[in-house]
């Protein structure tokens, strides 16, 4: 069992950010990347529509063999992952907003969330709110557009740059000092978003967190790979291949499916 795959999933490409911190730190484990992207956006989606496609995607990656489920996507995490824990025996990995550690170190007491409708809409993400930021102000902004850009490769582009611009707004009026990401697919953006943020502002996103939490949860269950040889990292998308490989900087070979 210890040398079987990590399953990880997203609605798209953006989980690839949580992939890199797990390959960065467990270089030894083999894993399962699976993007989704033919249904990206989930964050625009109703919770059953999210809850089915997570169930679907885990399905498939436990029918792969996979020993554990990180599930490399806020809207996922948030909306599904209690179901996912309570139907299936593995463990699960989720991600969600950053929300405590921006609170507990913000000075100006407002700190700003990135995320998706599908995340400030759930109950978990309410809860965590209540829970860490109570006292603070907390600029909630909906990311519209921003995952359907990156899904095209449109990392880089002036459309991209123009509703970053519209969502920082609030934000900077609001005199933060912490931006929380709360997508996957942000963290590719943070290039463009330290142009644009005055430089004592700080950006949080959870990918390294997500991989320690991996880790810990790998070595508690006994599962954690402790062979040397070279690990496998397969990557499967049912969208276009090129963008994920581009992401990737087409370092592995990605194969299409269709799921
Ligand atoms: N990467 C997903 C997340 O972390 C993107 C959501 C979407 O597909 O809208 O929320």
């Amino acid at each position: 069992m210890q040398t079987n795959p990590i399953g990880i999933f997203d609605s798209g490409i953006g989980g690839t950010s949580i992939w890199k911190e797990i390959h960065s730190l467990l270089p030894n484990e083999n894993t399962i990347y699976l993007a989704d992207s033919a249904n990206a956006p989930y964050g625009i989606k109703g919770k059953q529509a999210i809850v089915d496609l997570s169930i679907k995607n885990t399905e498939y990656l436990i029918n792969q063999g996979c020993k554990i489920i990180v599930v490399a996507c806020n809207t996922a995490t948030t909306n599904a992952i209690s179901l996912l824990r309570k139907n299936y025996d593995i463990p699960f990995i989720g991600i969600e907003p950053a929300i405590k550690p921006a609170a507990l170190n913000s000075k100006t007491k407002a700190i700003g969330i990135l995320a998706t409708k599908g995340t400030l809409s759930s109950d978990l993400f309410y809860t965590t709110t209540s829970l860490y930021a109570h006292g603070l102000k907390v600029v909630e902004q909906v990311g519209e557009g921003l995952v359907e850009l990156i899904e095209m490769g449109k990392i880089n582009s002036e459309e991209i740059k123009m509703l970053l611009k519209e969502y920082l707004k609030p934000m900077l009026e609001a005199n933060i000092d912490y931006l929380v990401l709360g997508c996957t697919h942000y963290p590719y953006l943070i290039p463009q978003l330290i142009e644009m943020l005055p430089k004592h502002i700080k950006i949080i996103d959870s990918g390294e967190a997500v991989a320690r939490q991996t880790k810990a949860v790998l070595e508690k269950h006994h599962l954690l790979n402790l062979q040397t040889t070279k690990s496998k990292c397969e990557f499967y998308t049912n969208g276009n291949p090129e963008v994920l490989k581009t992401i990737l900087d087409n370092s592995f070979e990605v194969k299409t499916l269709d799921f």
